[in-house]
């Protein structure tokens, strides 16, 4: 299988240049006779759309999609669902002279190399995090899945800079606060973080800078047994799905890189019975032991880098005359990613997990 596509039973593949024509997803393997509502998929979208916010880059882009295939009579057909986007408001001379003059931190010339110069380079091309958007379509359909099984996923800004939020309880935040979360564009357990955040971020625009953060995502409601152990292990595949999203650096399960300076006796999630249920006292592991969910909440951080694009001058390369030169880099760029990155962080959340569940389907689960 291709780089762009990814799954087992439940595949998909995302398609399109952030200049090109449209961007897209194909989703299969969905089971026949899912319906939708639509309304939601695009409130997700949204989220993730630039120019909702002061912090956010001014372009418009209504990231309306477009069914073309898979859904008939408001049900999925079972066959593969395909959703297209079209690509509305490109301005291509932003990015003129970024032919040969190559991005420091940016896939300019990774992918340059990779594709022998024959690359859509206009807006980054299929490095864009505009192609997140129809992971985040194909995300916000797994959601719905998820949910009628009891299944709900939220996130919140753990860092930005050097701003902290406090984190989640590992045992477990409730579903209203999960979902009221998705409502905000800043998304903090500490109401009065945001406002300090968004200064943080400000301040790194002026001086034509950016900066990054750390978005915290959790799942509650996931029954034990899930997954695999060793090559699709839950957090393989879901670090798999998160490391696809452009900019994510770093991921952590449960306390993560915390545990190696910890004894067991404190990182061991002792084990009661609970109303007739096995549970844990604590949920240091996020929810998953031997790659396999114990049904304590998934919770995992993971680390978005300052966006790559910034008007201050760097150092680099022409990649045409093959000298030395510099950039300062126009066109519109967000100074901090995280705000948008975080929905599709959850959508690859969700993603994974139905994933997860449709290849364990085979053990009739
Ligand atoms: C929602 C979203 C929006 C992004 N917007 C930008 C942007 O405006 N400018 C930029 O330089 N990078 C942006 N990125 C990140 C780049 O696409 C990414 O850093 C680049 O492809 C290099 O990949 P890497 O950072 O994963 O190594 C964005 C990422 C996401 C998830």
């Amino acid at each position: 299988m291709s780089g762009n596509a990814f799954g087992n039973r439940l595949t998909v593949t995302l398609f399109g240049e952030s200049h090109g024509a449209a961007i897209g997803c194909v989703i299969d393997g969905l089971a026949p006779g899912l319906s939708f509502d639509w309304d939601e998929v695009r409130r997700e979208m949204k989220r993730r759309a630039p120019g909702q916010n002061s912090m956010s880059t001014p372009r418009k882009e209504a990231d309306a999609f477009e069914i073309v295939s898979g859904y008939f009579d408001d049900h999925t057909t079972g066959t593969p669902l395909t959703a297209i986007i079209r690509n509305t408001n490109q301005h291509s001379r932003d990015y003129g002279e970024m032919k040969y003059k190559m991005r420091p931190g940016h896939a300019d010339y990774s992918g340059y190399i990779k594709y022998g110069g024959f690359g859509d380079y206009r807006g980054g091309g299929h490095f864009s995090g505009r192609i997140t958007a129809p992971l985040v379509f194909a995300g916000a359909l797994a959601r719905q899945v998820l949910r009628k099984e009891g299944i709900t996923i939220g996130s919140h800004i753990l860092s930005i800079g050097s701003v902290k939020d406090r984190p989640f309880s590992p045992m477990g935040e409730t579903k209203e606060v999960l979902e009221g979360l998705t409502h905000e564009v800043l998304p903090v357990l500490e109401k009065d973080r945001a406002d300090v955040m968004k200064k943080e971020i400000l301040s790194a625009a002026g001086e034509k800078d950016s900066v990054g953060g750390i978005i915290e995502c959790m799942a509650v409601g996931i029954p034990s047994g899930w997954g695999d152990p060793f090559f699709d292990s839950v957090e393989s595949v879901l670090s798999h799905l998160l490391f696809s999203v452009p900019a994510v650096k770093g991921v952590a399960f449960g306390d993560g890189f915390a545990m190696a300076g910890a004894r067991g006796s404190e990182m061991n999630d002792a084990m009661r019975m609970k109303d007739g249920h096995v549970t844990t006292t604590s949920n240091h592991n996020g929810g998953i032991l031997g790659g396999i969910t114990n049904g304590m909440p998934i919770r995992f951080t993971a680390a978005i880098k300052p966006t790559a694009s910034i008007g201050k001058e760097q150092q680099t390369v022409n990649m045409s005359t093959m000298t030395n030169t510099s950039i300062s880099v126009g066109g519109r760029h967000d100074p901090c990613i995280v705000p948008r990155a975080v929905p599709v962080i959850e959508a690859v959340m969700a993603l994974g997990l139905l994933m997860i569940q449709e290849d364990d389907s085979v053990y009739g689960k």
